[in-house]
């Protein structure tokens, strides 16, 4: 299936079919990943934190993002490989336009960014330009040093007033989904029932948007030193790697 019609299958799942969405990072992954039947594989800039072993996604560049798109790409997944745009990529519309284009060029499907309504000439920047865009609103991970952590939106009317505009605003600009994270449930509900594109939620709660998407660390449990509140894991990797590098050490070693 070619980009367009991934993108088109995405937009049009809302109201019929739940999303479900995981990060992946490289060819393994991918290809484990999409053999699972998952619907869209995240190429996330939380690429910096749990492969790159950044404190934040603020040190992710335009260069560590290509080479992990293009080690997801090559897996040539029937899901749709979505590129974060990693931040101080997309200050200005012409530059998130290059930017964009050059995650598409090494294998992207769409690309996504943060922010609501204050980023809304530069998805329709984008989208004038034929790519495909899905926004991410509610707690921004690239604005962590600004906010000073990571903390729940939507607490107050006002915020909850403002991140429906966001929402409001890049569904004009013409993206194919929105990623809402940490919003509180309620919230993220109504956005999700006045928005005619799909909402992929990340710890919004349960069943308030159309998809979930997780971090695969979270999932596999291969991250354990940092393991955000909503995580849920299905598998304990980290203790298996430990177990099976003990197991190998002393065969090699002895004991
Ligand atoms: O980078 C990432 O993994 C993300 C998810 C948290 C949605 O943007």
């Amino acid at each position: 299936m070619n980009a367009a019609a991934k993108v088109e299958q995405l937009r049009i799942s809302k109201g019929k079919r739940r999303i479900s969405a995981l990060t992946a990072y490289d060819y393994p992954t991918a290809r484990l990943l999409d053999e699972a039947g998952i619907d869209l594989l995240l190429v996330g800039d939380s690429l910096g934190m749990v492969v790159l072993g950044f404190p934040d996604t603020t040190h992710v560049t335009m260069e560590h993002m290509e080479h992990h798109v293009a080690a997801v790409a090559r897996a040539n997944p029937q899901a749709l490989v979505l590129g974060d745009l990693p931040i101080h990529s997309y200050d200005t519309p012409k530059l998130a336009l290059q930017s964009a284009q050059r995650l598409i060029a090494v294998g992207a499907d769409a690309v996504k960014l943060e922010g609501g309504e204050i980023m809304a000439a530069t998805v329709q920047h984008l989208t004038d330009h034929g790519i495909a865009v899905v926004g991410h609103m509610g707690m921004l991970p690239q604005q962590v040093l600004e906010e000073g952590g990571y903390r729940k939106k939507g607490k107050t009317p006002a915020a909850a007033e403002q991140l429906l505009r966001d929402a409001d605003a890049l569904e004009k600009a013409g993206v194919c989904a929105i990623v809402l994270e940490s919003i509180v449930p309620a919230v993220a509900t109504t956005i999700t029932q006045q928005t005619r594109v799909p909402t992929i939620g990340i710890g919004c709660g349960e069943i308030t948007c159309d998809g979930e998407v997780a971090v695969i660390a979270d999932l596999l449990g291969s991250f354990p030193w940092f393991v955000p509140p909503f995580a849920k894991p299905e598998a304990q990797l980290a203790e298996l790697t430990r177990q099976a590098a003990r197991a190998y050490r002393q065969r090699v070693c002895g004991a």
